[in-house]
C-alpha cells in the first residue's frame, strides 16, 4: 500500500534524546508528563524510548536533509512505541504503529490522501466498518482567541471538572474537550470555534475531497488529539469491535513542528495506525485464524535414522520452496507428542515419514480431522498436496 501511495520506508532508532519529545509532542501532554520511559545513558545523556514516530521522522528528515530529495518527502515506518500507560485491553506499554508522514505539502489534498490511505489499509486488511471522525483545530492565529474564550467559559464550571482538566485549564483547555470523564460537560459549555478564513477554506476542501471519493465521515468538534503539534486537520478512526480503547488510527496536519524542531518552516501531515488494535478489532470474536490450516502441513518423523532424517529434511525444504507451509515438531519428541503438536498446529494434514517410507521413497499423509491416511510416492507429493490443500 505504501508503494501504491508513493511512500519510502524510514527506520529510526528505538530511543532518541528525551528533549525531542518534550519539545515536539509538548511539555504538558500526557505522553511527556506521565508516559515516557526516560533514562540516563552511560554518557549522562537523557534518552527516551520513543512514545511516537512523528518527532523521530522530523528529526531524521532534518538531520539527513531529506527536503532536498524529492522522493523522500513521503515517509512511512513500522515501529514499536513505548508509553508507560496503565495497561488494559488495547492499551499496552509497548505497541506497534504503522505511520505515514508527508512533508512540504500544505495542500488539503495531502490530508485527504492520508485519510483515504488509512481507510484503504484497514479495508485491505479486512476490518469491517471503521468510523472516521474529523475536525479542524485551526492555526495559531485562530486558536489563540478561541483558547482564551474556551478558558473563560470553562473557568465558570471549573468546580465540576476532573482534577486533570482543572490543570489543563491553564495549560491547554482544548484537551478538556476530549477528556474521557468531563468531555461532554466541557463541550456543552464551550463556545463555537470560529476558524480563520484560510483554515475554514482548508477544512472545506478536505471535506469535499472526501465526499467526492465516497468517504463517509462524522465531523466531531471534540477531537483535539493528545499531542500538541497539530494544526488544522485532525482525524481519528475507530472500530466498534473494540472496547474503551477503540481508536485504531489517528493523525492530522502539523505545520509548525519542523520549524519547532529547528528546520525551516515546512508544512506536514500524517497519521499512525495502531497495529495491535487493528488486529484485535479484526479478530474480535474469532477463535482461530481460519485461513491457517488451508496452506499448512505438519511433518512428523518416526524415530528417524540419519538417512530418514535426511530424506524428511529434503521433503520439508522442497515443500517450503514451493510455497507450502510446513510445521515441524521438536525433532526428538516422541511420536505421541508429535501427533499432539500436529493436532494443535491448525494444519489440516500431517506428513509421516519413518525408515520404511524413506527406503520406499514414500510419504504417509494423514488427515488430522478424520484420521484417514494414504501413502503417496515422494515424486508426486507436492502436486498431490497442492490439490488437496486447494480443494
Ligand atoms: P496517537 O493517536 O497517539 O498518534 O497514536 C496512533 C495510534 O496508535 C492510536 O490510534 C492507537 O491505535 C495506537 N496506540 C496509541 N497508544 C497505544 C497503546 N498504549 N497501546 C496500543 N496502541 C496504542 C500518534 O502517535 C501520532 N504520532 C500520529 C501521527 C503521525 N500524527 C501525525 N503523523
Amino acid at each position: 500500500m505504501a508503494r501504491l501511495w508513493g511512500f519510502e520506508e524510514i527506520r529510526t532508532p528505538t530511543f532518541e534524546e528525551a528533549g525531542l519529545f518534550s519539545r515536539g509532542v509538548g511539555e504538558n501532554t500526557d505522553i511527556v508528563e506521565k508516559e515516557m520511559y526516560v533514562f540516563t545513558d552511560r554518557g549522562g545523556r537523557q534518552l527516551a524510548l520513543r512514545p511516537e514516530g512523528t518527532a523521530c521522522a522530523v528529526r531524521a528528515y532534518l538531520e539527513n536533509n531529506l527536503s532536498q530529495k524529492e522522493n523522500s518527502r513521503r515517509l512511512f515506518y513500522i515501529a514499536n512505541m513505548f508509553r508507560a500507560e496503565r495497561p488494559q485491553a488495547g492499551r499496552y506499554r509497548e505497541f506497534e504503529q504503522i505511520g505515514f508522514e508527508i512533508f512540504a505539502d500544505p495542500s488539503p489534498a495531502a490530508d485527504a490522501e492520508l485519510i483515504t490511505l488509512a481507510l484503504a489499509i484497514l479495508n485491505e486488511y479486512g476490518l469491517k466498518n471503521p468510523a472516521l471522525a474529523i475536525n479542524s483545530i485551526g492555526c495559531p492565529n485562530c486558536r489563540g482567541p478561541y483558547r482564551r474564550a474556551l478558558k473563560e467559559a470553562l473557568d465558570k464550571i471549573a468546580g465540576e471538572l476532573c482534577e486533570d482538566c482543572q490543570k489543563r485549564l491553564d495549560k491547554n483547555p482544548l484537551r478538556c474537550l476530549d477528556c474521557k470523564t468531563c468531555g461532554p460537560k466541557a463541550q456543552a459549555a464551550a463556545p463555537a470555534f470560529a476558524l480563520c478564513a484560510q483554515c475554514a477554506a482548508h477544512e472545506s476542501t478536505v471535506e469535499s475531497l472526501l465526499r467526492s471519493n465516497d468517504v463517509s465521515f462524522k465531523k466531531d468538534r471534540s477531537i483535539v488529539r493528545g499531542l500538541d503539534y497539530y494544526t488544522r486537520t485532525v482525524f481519528e478512526i475507530s472500530a466498534a469491535q473494540l472496547g474503551a480503547q477503540n481508536a485504531v488510527a489517528g493523525g492530522g496536519r502539523y505545520d509548525g513542528l519542523v520549524e519547532l524542531l529547528g528546520g525551516t518552516p515546512t508544512p506536514a501531515s500524517g497519521f499512525a495506525l495502531g497495529v495491535d488494535r487493528v488486529i484485535e478489532a479484526k479478530t474480535a470474536g474469532q477463535a482461530v485464524d481460519s485461513a491457517r490450516g488451508r496452506q499448512a502441513v505438519f511433518a512428523v518423523m518416526v524415530k528417524p535414522s540419519s538417512a530418514t532424517l535426511d530424506y524428511a529434511f529434503g521433503i520439508i525444504h522442497d515443500l517450503r520452496k514451493q510455497g507450502i507451509a510446513v510445521f515441524t515438531p521438536g525433532y526428538t519428541d516422541s511420536m505421541k507428542s508429535q501427533m499432539r503438536q500436529a493436532g494443535r498446529s491448525g494444519a489440516e494434514l500431517a506428513l509421516i515419514v519413518g525408515d520404511e517410507e524413506c527406503q520406499n521413497q514414500r510419504v504417509v499423509i494423514k488427515e488430522l480431522g478424520s484420521g484417514q491416511q494414504e501413502t503417496v510416492i515422494r515424486a508426486q507429493l507436492s502436486a498431490h498436496l497442492k490439490n488437496r490443500l486447494n480443494s
